[in-house]
């Protein structure tokens, strides 16, 4: 928006405000010139509408508050320019993006971040271009996670560059706007919305093969936001650990994608399962002593290695949960203590062992979502 187009706009009786500005400065100018209609129109300006009641003409005191209201005016139009050029470039946005995954859980701590981040890595391996957003406002653990914490962001043109990190996944998370990690960050409403949407609208994410979004846990105002403001999601991947009390949380995000319309791509469980290995004499049996003192039966094999795998979580919950919505399995991910480590250092454990369990395991689940985004745009997609 041009200052000229500005000018002309100014007359009081032409100026919608839009549906943003508190109802303070809107009681202020409705005092100071009465042919100002509010208005929860979308537009946010409307040039001389063929409703308008007509001008009174105006006398030097009315002239003066003119002027005054003029500028607050000029910033509402900024302000509704400001909205606006962010709806365009969120739509913009999305279509230099091909894919949108959306990773949420019902409950906290079954480890959205650890996959969020393992499936933006596992794509990025075969060569994509993947983008991961960190919606996480209150606890955003992704920087620390991928070994990017303290990263300074780039802002140029008004626009906000993400943050390089492993296999060249570009990041974006609040962690990096904290000046004080251990403080805690108390958004109220409407501005955690507010910085929501200028995360989507005003990165430079540039074209992307895919974007993984993290979110907090439950199905609150995030991802709503998200859901809403951002086009063409692709889909809700739902994060579970096998036993019942994740498993029932877990259908509410299920739900949650059903009742916004989303496709749901899938289900992971996580923590699946936690294999022992060890060595004993070739081809002979060996008992381990598994939870609560149940002994497990394994084989050595001709090399003499064994192992076992402890179902600490129960296991299969999340394909039966998935079986039993009808929406897919992608997969479970085992038990692995690399992962806690990894966590911590910054080194994600795709990254520190690119060939192990844990790099494998997000290989298969890759897979299958990709089979399910694929399928996104075919008549098969199941979409729930
Ligand atoms: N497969 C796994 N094996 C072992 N530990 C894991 C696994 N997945 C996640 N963890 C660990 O569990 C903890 C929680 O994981 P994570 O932070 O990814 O969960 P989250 O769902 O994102 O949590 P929040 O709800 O707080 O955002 C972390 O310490 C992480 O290292
Ligand atoms: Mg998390």
């Amino acid at each position: 928006m041009d200052e000229n187009h500005a000018d002309t706009t100014s007359s009081m009786s032409s100026v919608h405000p839009t549906s943003e500005p508190t109802a303070h400065r809107a009681r202020a100018q409705v005092e100071r010139a009465p042919s100002i209609r509010p208005t929860m129109s979308d537009s946010p300006i409307s040039h001389h509408s063929g409703d308008k009641p007509p001008e009174k003409p105006q006398d030097d005191e009315a002239a003066g508050a003119d002027a005054a209201s003029t500028e607050e005016q000029k910033a509402q139009m900024e302000q509704a320019y400001a909205q606006m050029r962010r709806k365009l470039r969120i739509t913009q946005l999305a279509e230099g993006i091909k894919h949108k995954v959306m990773v949420l859980s019902g409950k906290g701590g079954v480890g959205k971040t650890t996959v969020a981040t393992g499936l933006a890595l596992s794509l990025a391996r075969q060569g994509l271009s993947v983008g991961l957003m960190d919606i996480d406002i209150t606890g955003p653990n992704v920087p620390k996670m991928l070994g990017v914490s303290g990263a300074e962001l780039h802002v140029e043109e008004g626009q906000i560059h993400p943050v390089p990190g492993p296999h060249g996944v570009k990041i974006i998370s609040m962690a990096f706007l904290l000046e004080d990690e251990d403080a805690p960050v108390i958004w109220r409403g409407p501005i955690k919305l507010g910085a929501i949407q200028q995360f989507i609208g005003d990165v430079a994410w540039g074209e992307l093969d895919a974007l993984i979004i993290d979110f907090p846990p439950g199905t609150s105002d995030e991802p709503l936001t998200v859901a809403q403001s951002l086009p063409n999601i692709s889909g809700v991947v739902v994060v579970t650990t096998p036993q019942d009390v994740a498993l029932l949380d877990s259908r509410k995000s299920i739900n949650f994608a059903k009742t916004l319309k989303l496709p749901c791509l899938g289900v992971i469980e996580n923590m699946a399962g936690y294999t022992l290995r060890g060595r004993g004499e070739p081809n002979t049996s060996i008992s381990v002593d598994g939870p609560e003192g149940t002994p497990i039966e394994t084989e050595c094999d001709a090399d003499g290695n064994w192992q076992v795998t402890l179902d600490l979580f129960k296991f299969g919950g999340g394909e039966s949960a998935a079986e039993e919505l009808g929406v897919p399995f992608l997969g479970r991910l085992p038990f692995d203590p690399g992962i806690v480590r990894g966590g911590d250092d910054g080194v994600h454990r795709i990254v520190a062992d690119p060939d192990g369990d844990s790099a494998k395991a997000f290989e298969i689940v890759v897979k299958n979502l990709q089979a399910q985004l694929t399928e996104d745009s075919g008549p098969s997609l199941k979409i729930i």
